[in-house]
This record gives structure tokens, sequence and C-alpha cells, in this order.
């Protein structure tokens, strides 16, 4: 296993270019398995994860080619069943079960388990696939979906208790598109990387409205053709980065991001008192010692993400002020908390509010990561640490973050990658 050192408070200046979004690559690589033809998707990043669904393609049947950031799918025949061997490593790969069930009209998918983060139901996915006309059985660890004369066009809400599920509609847009008829998902994610899989699904031939709002209507096509399309940037390592460059930085700019999809990272940020500067494809953070705290709650798009929660928790540690995050979308998400204070922050957890008072001396520590973006906010808070930090388990970051220690060196940190063995 892999760790990361972590050598605290060297300051951060540069620029970096944001690599595609890991989030809309996993859904737009299942999407290819939808037709036939080839399909070529471009600025997918270099990550465990995108690799995985990657192998998962392949061992489905597809042929399957990848070089720098270009992967190039043929599914022309392709196999209805994931077992769980296949799927257990990585809780996403759940979004081949839309596309499997469109293209074959019944399939065998291993049901994911609960991870870190929370307990991470699909009882929504299956309601959409139900809602089609589709027969869905969970036994044995396995989801069966079967719509023996074909899906049809329904209506369905995706709303849940903790808001709407991302790959949830997901999945139900890619069955829906070539079902007969005319689907209505009510309560859909609003999130740009669902809106980022319509977009290839439509370049596909497939006929989209509304996708990006809580209500898509799809109207299904007989098939489906070949396409191209390059991914949305990664919203997700830009405000990580944000946030990197706001605890220690001397002017960090982030170019080939998209900061309309940002706006809540980036409105919270300025309302702190971080100066920001932001163009049509870019954004430069300046760090402010006298910052306000923030009361924040995450929410569904276009609300606060929780995959930016950790690493805001690791920002108010540096600003001189309380700060409060509340998590609406994973209640349980503070992982990193009980590592952020090993390293002398001042945290509380009272039900899913974190309480976060800053301006305490944070020292290196090793720590260990819990999942990929805990990692993170540990990586954020060993650049401010005194001393070296050293984060174990480095894969959980592998899977989201294309050459973190690379980029980050780039800007200045000073990180290195070594064995653990420990
Ligand atoms: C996606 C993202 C993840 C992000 C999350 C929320 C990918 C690959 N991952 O995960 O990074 O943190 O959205 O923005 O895109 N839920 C149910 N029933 C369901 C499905 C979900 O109750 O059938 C609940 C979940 O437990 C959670 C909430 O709904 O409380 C949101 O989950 P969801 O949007 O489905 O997360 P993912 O799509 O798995």
């Amino acid at each position: 296993m892999e760790k990361l050192i972590v050598h605290g408070g060297a300051p951060l200046k540069g620029r970096i270019n944001i690599s595609g979004s890991k989030n809309s690559s996993l859904p737009i690589l299942a999407a290819t398995l939808l037709t036939k033809d080839t399909c070529t998707i471009r600025r997918v990043p270099d990550l465990s994860d995108t690799n995985y669904m990657v192998r998962i393609l392949g061992e489905l049947g597809a042929e399957v080619e990848r070089a720098s950031g270009v992967v190039v799918v043929k599914a022309e025949k392709i196999k209805s069943v994931a077992p769980y061997d296949l799927v257990r490593k990585m809780r996403a790969s759940i979004c081949v079960l839309g596309p499997l069930t469109g293209r074959l009209k019944k399939c065998q998918v291993s049901l994911p388990g609960g991870c870190v983060i929370g307990d991470r139901p699909v009882d929504l996915h299956l309601k959409g696939l139900e809602a089609l006309g589709a027969q869905v059985t969970v036994d044995g660890g396995d989801i069966s979906v079967n719509a023996k004369k074909g899906f049809k066009g329904g209506q369905m809400n995706l709303m849940g208790k903790h808001g709407s599920t991302v790959l949830g509609t997901d999945n139900v847009m890619m069955a829906a598109v070539l079902a007969k008829g005319t689907t209505i998902i009510e309560g859909a994610a609003a999130e740009p990387e669902v809106e980022d899989l319509a977009n290839f699904l439509i370049k596909m031939g497939a006929k989209i409205q509304g996708a990006g709002t809580n209500r898509i209507v799809i109207e299904g096509v007989k098939e489906l053709h070949g396409a191209e399309h390059t991914v949305i940037p990664d919203r997700i390592e830009a405000g990580t980065f944000l946030v990197a460059g706001a605890m220690l930085g001397d002017g960090v700019t982030l170019k080939r991001v998209m900061p309309e999809h940002m706006k809540s990272v980036t409105d919270a940020m300025i309302k702190c008192g971080f100066p920001l500067e932001i163009t049509k494809d870019s954004i430069t953070v300046r760090p402010n010692p006298n910052a306000k705290g923030f009361d924040l709650t995450t929410l569904c798009y276009p609300g606060f993400p929780t995959d930016m929660q950790a690493q805001f928790c690791a920002l108010a540690c540096v600003i001189n002020d309380s700060s409060s995050i509340t998590e609406t979308i994973f209640p349980q998400r503070f992982m990193h908390a009980a590592e952020m204070k090993r390293m002398g922050a001042n945290i509380e957890i009272q039900n899913a509010t974190a309480r976060i008072r800053g301006g305490a001396k944070l020292k290196g520590a090793p720590v260990m990561a819990s999942d990929l973006r805990a990692s993170a906010a540990l990586v954020l808070a060993g650049l401010v640490a005194e001393g070296s930090t050293e984060i174990k388990r480095l894969y959980h970051i592998d899977r989201g973050y294309e050459h973190l220690d690379d980029k980050l060196a780039a800007l200045g940190a000073r990180v290195e990658r070594a064995q653990d063995r420990s």
C-alpha cells in the first residue's frame, strides 16, 4: 500500500489544469454499452475508478482502447450479468444497471454494499426501473431486472429522504432512452454530471429534455448510434484546489474549469472573504488572514455539494473564527474529523453538524484516509500543518484525484509518495 507524505508550510503558487470529471466519466463510459457502434470519450481522467469501469466494460464483452485520456469503446456483443467479483470494488459500478437493462431488456447486477460514508441504498434506482414496467427482484445479493415485453415509458419521482439520487437518475435515464413511449422523471438529480450524461446520450440519438433540472422527459427511440464526447471538468477536484489555494496560497489559478458549475462553492468562499478572480474558464484564489467563518449545509445541486464538505472542514481550521457545516446528504460523513482532531483541529460533531473552532495550529501526524473526499481534506490539513503528515491508504485518493501529488508539487507543495510497510 502507498502513503502520501506531506511536508507542511510550503506556499502554493501557479497554475494547474483541472481534469475531466470522474462522476461524469463513470456513467458516460457505462452508457457506451447502449450501442453496438463505436463511441469515443475524451478527457477521461486517469484514476483507479475510471480504470475499473474500463475493466468492467471489457469483462461485459466490449472492446475498449484507452490512450491518454481518450477511451474508445465498441460494445457489439455484451453480456447481461455483472457478478459480485466484477463490481464489488466500486460502488459506482451500479451505473451499468441502466444501460444493460436499456440495451438487453434484462440484466443481473450484484448489489453494491454500504460504504464508510453511509448506508447507500439503491431503492430509488429500482423504483425507477419498476416504473418502466420491469420486474425487479433482489436475491442472493444480486439485482435481477426483467422486462420480457420490453420497457415502457413511465412516470416516477426519484426524490428520497436525503434528496434526489444522482446515479439513480442516470440509471433510469439510460434505461428509458430505449423504452417504448415517454418517461417523466420527477425529483430528478440536477447535477451537472447528469446533464453531461444526457448530452452524450442525445449525441447518440436519444431524445431527452430537461436534464439539469428536477424534471427530465425522455422520448424512447428504437436504437442509439455511436458518438464522440468530451466530459466536463471535475468541479470537485477544482473545489479542492480552490480550498488549497485559500489555505496557503500566493495566487493559485485553476484552468479548464466551468465556474458556472461551482457557484455554491465560490459564493461560499467569497462570503468568507477569500478574493477570487473568475473568468469564463479559470478561477484564481488567494488567502485572506482576516477571513470570516461560515455556516453551510450540504444540499443537492445547485446547493453546496456533500463532496466538498470535508475540504471545507479543513478550510475552517485555518479561519480565525467559528464555522459549522451540516451534512444532509450523507449524515454520517465525518470520518475526516477524528483524524483532523489528531492533528490538533478543534472540531465537534453533533448529530450531522460539524462545529469547527478555527485558528488552532495544526501539527503533522500519521493519519488514515477513509474515503475519497475525507482523504483530500487530510491532504489539505497536512499542507498547512507544522511538520510532516503521513496519509495512509493513498488508494482512496487515487480513486478520484488525477495525479494529485504531481499537481500539488507543480504548485510548490512538498509531497512525496512512499510505500507504507507498517
Ligand atoms: C453520487 C456521486 C457522489 C456524491 C453523491 C451525492 C458519483 C459516481 N458519485 O453518488 O460523489 O457524493 O452523488 O451528490 O456520481 N439514496 C437513497 N436511495 C437510493 C439512492 C440514494 O436513499 O436508491 C440516498 C443516499 O443514501 C444519499 C442520497 O440519496 O443519502 C444521495 O445519494 P446519491 O445521489 O444516489 O449518491 P450516488 O449517486 O451514489
